[in-house]
């Protein structure tokens, strides 16, 4: 839960307003006459279900508990968030003073691990005692072109050449080691980690350094390959993939990852012009991982060995790959892989590499093969119906093929997409005979001790639950569990497309101002989040004595993950699940035909969905007021009934809104046919 979030939980809209002017009931909402503008008929209304406001008559504006207090202060979005955390007793952790020494140091070991590679860097270039790794990257068939772009590197063979070198540039011994590349005997003697080591510097998804690979140049060296110590905030493996700085532009464009086993299966293939690749970091994908990879891509191909019986018992929970190295893991757990793929909307599948032979050989050896081997890539679960019927025979008797469903329906229906699930269970009852597809998904559902999908054998209205105000929404009240979860997409779209460029805001206003229709305003989101930044991005747009991120950064820290994230999202990505949920065409998600790929890196087509989703939001915004508004209306003819006529509010305010709304739905959903 954000800060805002917590926050709006403990205190209670209805109970702030009323210590400013006195509320009256009007059915189930309250009203007053204005605190922001003289009036003498109530047009302000306070929604305790919705836990806003709105002022139907001069102002014309509305919006939640921290709009209200900014207003009504004056101040803005980080002096009201101070203000109502106080009161409702929330701590706001001040980033200042420990997240900045911590982020100040982490900034310095990046140094670090940066200052390191570039000294190996250079020692592979020119070095006497480098000379064997010189062969070692030409008789890998790596080029200098390649050897610069992955800036590798030579570690020399003694204790304290890496140490003493970067104390020179001014770093202590505790900077060395905390960035990984220095250790520290039982004596307390500090000294080189890496030694007479190729060295292969990882990279964040931003590019900065921050830890390596080193591969053993002598046979005898164990282990093979030795990587950077796991760190608190520097090296994580479980958030990193190889060479996805450089991989990033390719798979955001085209929307496809490949990921590839080993460091130099990657750097091979970034070095045949095939730049979609990344490589693992010795574990199985990671939650983290394919997070990150979902922000650019909307299908991962997998390059697993032809090792079948490997799988297989990977399949069964044994985990082969341990025994043959101990440091390094099963690269890939075919049952967390369905079910996390499904979680981050994407579409994963295999190729197999020859027996033997790793991708890296492979597209050494002819290019065309591998870019072969990817056309032909297959879904991963009918790679892995292939993989754990292939030792049936045809004629294989009922027990035997019963046998192989037992051992593939668990991780089959590992999915958390019940479409995929049931579509996976019917692709396995059909290769093993075993009747109706049907029949076998329930028999798995009560056999199979899985509690996630015991739990939720239907993807329930829950998952999909957003904050209730959206689902008041005019869309349709009760059908909307599909809708609400669109409607917050459309709303991440709209200001992750004007985070990623805040000069978009004239462009969506410019769409709104053709409509005759008012400019943006925090109320056409839903979510409390992206209408605290929508404001906050609304000031930074105004000033100018800081950048956008700086003024967000300083005022929004809390939701500084979200904004990074926000603008990190692939617009095309998400305009396509937006697209793929208006027609409502589920099915072909299953379908390969989602596999077209189209960009939508191109700016007019980004104007024009930009435009749309911004005059969608409006629409949704309107509909929501009417329908508030016609209760109100019934609210207050009920009242009205019963009151004294000198009571009676102004019934023309909501009635005249309503009118008023309905000519400029009329005009938004016109130009939204333009
Ligand atoms: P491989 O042993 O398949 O390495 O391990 P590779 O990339 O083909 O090595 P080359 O071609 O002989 O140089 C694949 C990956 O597993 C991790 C590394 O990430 C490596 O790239 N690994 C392997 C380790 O972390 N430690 C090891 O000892 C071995
Ligand atoms: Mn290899």
């Amino acid at each position: 839960m954000s800060v805002t979030d917590d926050i709006k939980s403990r205190l209670d809209i209805v109970q702030y307003i009323s210590q400013i002017v006195p509320l009256k009931k009007a059915g189930r909402n309250l009203t007053a006459c204005c605190p922001f503008h003289h009036e003498k008929t109530p047009s302000f209304v306070v929604f305790p279900e919705r836990q806003s406001w709105h002022c139907f008559g001069a102002c014309a504006t509305g919006g939640d508990i921290f709009t209200f207090v900014m207003k009504h202060e004056n101040i803005d979005f980080p002096a009201a968030l101070i203000s109502l955390a106080e009161r409702a007793g929330v701590e706001i952790k001040p980033r200042s003073d420990d997240q900045r020494r911590i982020d100040e140091r982490i900034e310095r070991l990046r140094g670090v691990v940066d200052q390191t590679a570039v000294f190996y860097h250079q020692l592979l270039w020119d070095a006497p005692e480098a000379a064997h790794a010189r062969d070692y990257v030409l008789k890998r068939g790596l080029s200098e072109a390649t050897i610069a772009q992955f800036k590798l590197g030579y570690a020399p063979r003694d204790w304290a050449a890496t140490l003493n070198h970067l104390k020179m540039l001014g770093y202590t011994a505790q900077d060395v080691m905390d960035a990984g590349c220095a250790s520290q005997n039982d004596e307390g003697r500090v000294y080189d980690r890496f030694r007479d080591r190729l060295m292969i510097p990882i990279h964040d998804e931003r590019g900065r350094a921050i830890g390596f690979g080193a591969r053993a140049l002598n046979p005898e060296d164990t282990p093979k390959y030795l990587n950077s110590p796991q760190s608190e905030g520097l090296f994580d493996k479980s958030r990193t993939l190889f060479a996805l700085h450089h991989a990033r532009p390719t798979i955001r464009e085209s929307e496809v990852a490949v990921i590839v086993e080993g460091y130099m299966d990657a750097i091979t293939a970034h070095q045949a012009k095939f730049t979609n690749v990344v490589a693992q970091m010795g574990t199985a994908l990671t939650k983290p991982q394919l997070k990150l990879l979902s922000q650019y891509a909307k299908r991962l191909i997998l390059a697993l060995d032809a090792d079948a019986a490997g799988v297989r018992a990977t399949m069964r929970g044994l985990n082969v790959m341990q025994e043959a190295s101990e440091t390094k893991q099963v690269f890939f757990d075919p049952t967390a892989t369905l079910r996390q793929a499904s979680h981050f909307d994407l579409a994963i599948e295999v190729i197999t590499i020859p027996e033997g032979k790793d991708p890296d050989e492979v597209i050494r050896k002819d290019p065309a093969t591998w870019q072969t081997l990817i056309e032909m890539a297959q879904p991963v679960a009918e790679y892995l119906i292939q993989v754990g019927t292939a030792h049936l025979r045809h004629d294989a008797p009922l027990p035997e093929r019963e046998q192989a469903a037992r051992e593939l329906l668990p991780i089959l229906i590992a999915t958390e997409n019940d479409l995929q699930r049931q579509a996976n269970v019917q692709q396995l009852a059909y290769k093993l005979r075993l009747g109706s597809g049907r029949a076998l998904l329930e028999w798995a559902l009560q056999n199979v001790p899985n509690e996630r999908v015991k739990a939720q054998p239907q993807r329930s209205p829950a998952a999909f639950s957003a904050p209730t105000e959206v689902a008041a929404g005019g869309e349709g009240q009760a059908k909307s569990t599909f809708n609400v979860n669109r409607a917050a997409e459309r709303e991440r779209y709209c200001i992750a497309a004007l985070l990623q460029a805040p000069e978009r805001l004239a462009l969506a206003n410019r769409r709104l101002r053709e409509a005759e229709a008012a400019p943006l305003d925090a109320e056409d989101f839903t979510q409390g989040d992206y209408r605290a930044i929508y404001l906050t991005l609304r000031e930074g747009v105004d000033q100018d004595d800081v950048s956008i991120s700086e003024f967000l950064a300083a005022r929004l820290p809390d939701l500084r993950e979200l904004i990074e994230d926000l603008r990190e999202t692939n617009l095309a990505h998400l305009q396509r699940r937006l697209e793929r949920g208006l027609h409502g065409d589920w099915v072909a998600v299953l379908n390969k035909e989602t596999r077209v790929v189209a960009t939508l890196n191109d700016v007019e087509a980004l104007k024009t969905s930009l435009g749309q989703h911004i005059l969608e939001l409006r629409r949704l915004h309107l509909r929501r007021q009417n329908t508030e508004l016609q209760y109100l209306q019934q609210d207050l003819q009920r009242d009205g009934q019963q009151a004294t006529p000198t009571d009676t509010p102004q019934t023309g305010t909501f009635e005249g809104q309503i009118a008023v709304n309905a000519s400029v739905l009329a005009r938004i959903e016109r130009a939204m046919r333009h």
